[in-house]
């Protein structure tokens, strides 16, 4: 049964969170929890904010807001990507203002103290003899690419299984040589709800069938779950023949060297994530209207077009389709309790020229479709856990499975963090 406490502090919350379950209302609504979340899991764990072909040239800079945090992640002359606090160590100014920039040195617009790309102080005038221009460089921020995919820390110390993740991912994303894409298009979207829910929204397809037109066309019914007990005997061969397509279709990638099977570590890890790479119906070439290649210069060294698509997912704000001539990538940055921007880039080679080797409109038509869909929802769940009917409802064991394990994800380190009889006001 489910607890009716009035008690409303966050560690009461946590505690009584039941399994199977979405969660209380307050974990979406609350200011209070909000909070919190940016402070136990978007200032603790490892985040995915962008691609190394956004910053692809020695100075190129690209800003990214977590909170109250602004991060500059830039590429230095030695091609290495640095991140740093964008805060002048002078009077806190911030330094760039822009998303993207292209800078010989970082140079305040307030009273010109200008850092080098190592984030060192170079100049600083009418500072007095006594000034030590060394104690006063750029705050570090830990940043890492996973071939080619920017993860930043804010934490003093990261989760250390980060190399773990990267261990195994990094044969799985190699093939698709991302550090060789450019960035075709990104778009912004504010979601009208909580990360959470837009997270959640993600990690299932039980609602595919009835909101992506679009999105459906290369995928494989069976493939977003289903109850063997509700099956007729027609469907559960159906069902059994798409289960030996995907084992028969794993096996033949991984002859070919491109590891395909599913690895599933999304709430046994501090940095929970998942991958496996699913064939596409039609043409099974990629995640467009009519399955085949949207670019015609295909991806790093994969061995043939036809390579499904690999999805990896990342606990707690990110997810990703690799295909074998694009790829896409999702960034979740929570605004405040109600609101989240979804941060979408499509990579195509860097050689593939707009209207020769793709059509923009064809790249990006089915996720911008599936987006905006994933957006309402996510908005009708957000208006119904502020209702005073709202209370949580089951998760679907054969279809939600994922959900849960990123519910039980959140709860698991939210717990870590508040430490027992410590009281967050959620009401
Ligand atoms: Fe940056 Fe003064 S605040 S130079
Ligand atoms: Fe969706």
């Amino acid at each position: 049964m489910l607890d009716r406490s009035n008690d409303t502090s966050l560690s009461a919350l946590l505690q009584r969170r039941v399994p199977g379950y979405t969660l209380e209302a307050a974990f979406y609504t609350s200011d209070e929890i909000f909070a919190a979340d940016m402070e136990a899991i978007f200032e603790k764990h490892w985040l995915f904010v962008g691609v190394e072909p956004d910053v692809p040239e020695p100075g190129d800079v690209m800003t990214v807001e977590i909170g109250t945090n602004s991060v500059l992640i830039l590429r230095d002359d030695d091609m290495q990507i640095r991140a740093y606090h964008n805060v002048c160590r002078h009077r806190g100014a911030r330094l760039v203002l822009e998303e993207k920039a292209t800078v010989g040195n970082l140079v305040c617009r307030y009273h010109s103290w200008t850092y080098n790309l190592d984030g060192d102080l170079i100049h600083a005038e009418h500072m007095g003899e006594g000034f030590d221009r060394s104690c006063h460089g750029l705050k570090p921020v830990h940043v890492r690419s996973l071939e080619g995919l920017i993860f930043i820390c804010l934490a003093e110390d990261p989760p250390e299984d980060f190399d773990e993740m990267a261990r195994v991912m990094g044969p799985y994303i190699a093939p698709h040589n991302l550090r060789d894409t450019k960035v075709a298009y990104q778009h912004d979207l504010i979601e009208p709800g909580n990360w959470k829910l837009t997270m959640e929204n993600n990690r299932e397809c039980y609602h595919c069938g009835a909101n992506h037109p679009e999105l459906t066309v290369p995928l494989f019914a069976y493939g977003f779950g289903f109850a063997p007990e509700e099956l007729d005997e027609v469907e559960r061969q159906n069902a059994e023949r798409y289960g030996c397509m995907v084992t028969d279709s794993h096996s033949a990638w991984e002859a070919q060297g491109i590891p395909s099977r599913c690895q599933e570590h999304l709430d046994d890890m501090v940095t929970g994530y998942r991958t496996e790479r699913l064939p596409l119906d039609g043409a099974g070439e990629s995640h467009t209207l009519d399955t085949k290649a949207a670019s015609r210069k295909r991806l790093g060294t994969l061995p043939s077009d036809k390579m499904g698509a690999l999805h990896f997912w990342t606990q707690p704000n990110s997810w990703h389709h690799f295909m074998g001539d694009h790829a896409v990538t999702f960034s979740v940055i929570p605004i405040d309790a109600n609101h989240s921007l979804l941060r979408t880039k499509w990579l195509v080679h860097k050689d593939a020229v707009e209207g020769v080797d793709y059509d923009l409109e064809n790249l990006i038509g089915v996720w911008m479709a599936t987006n905006q869909q994933d957006s309402d929802l996510v908005g009708y769940c957000q208006k119904g856990a502020r209702s005073s009917a709202y209370q949580p409802g089951p998760y679907s064991p054969h279809t939600e499975m994922l959900v849960e394990k990123f519910c039980n994800w959140y709860i698991k380190r939210m717990r870590a963090h508040v430490q027992p009889g410590r009281s967050a006001d959620a009401a």
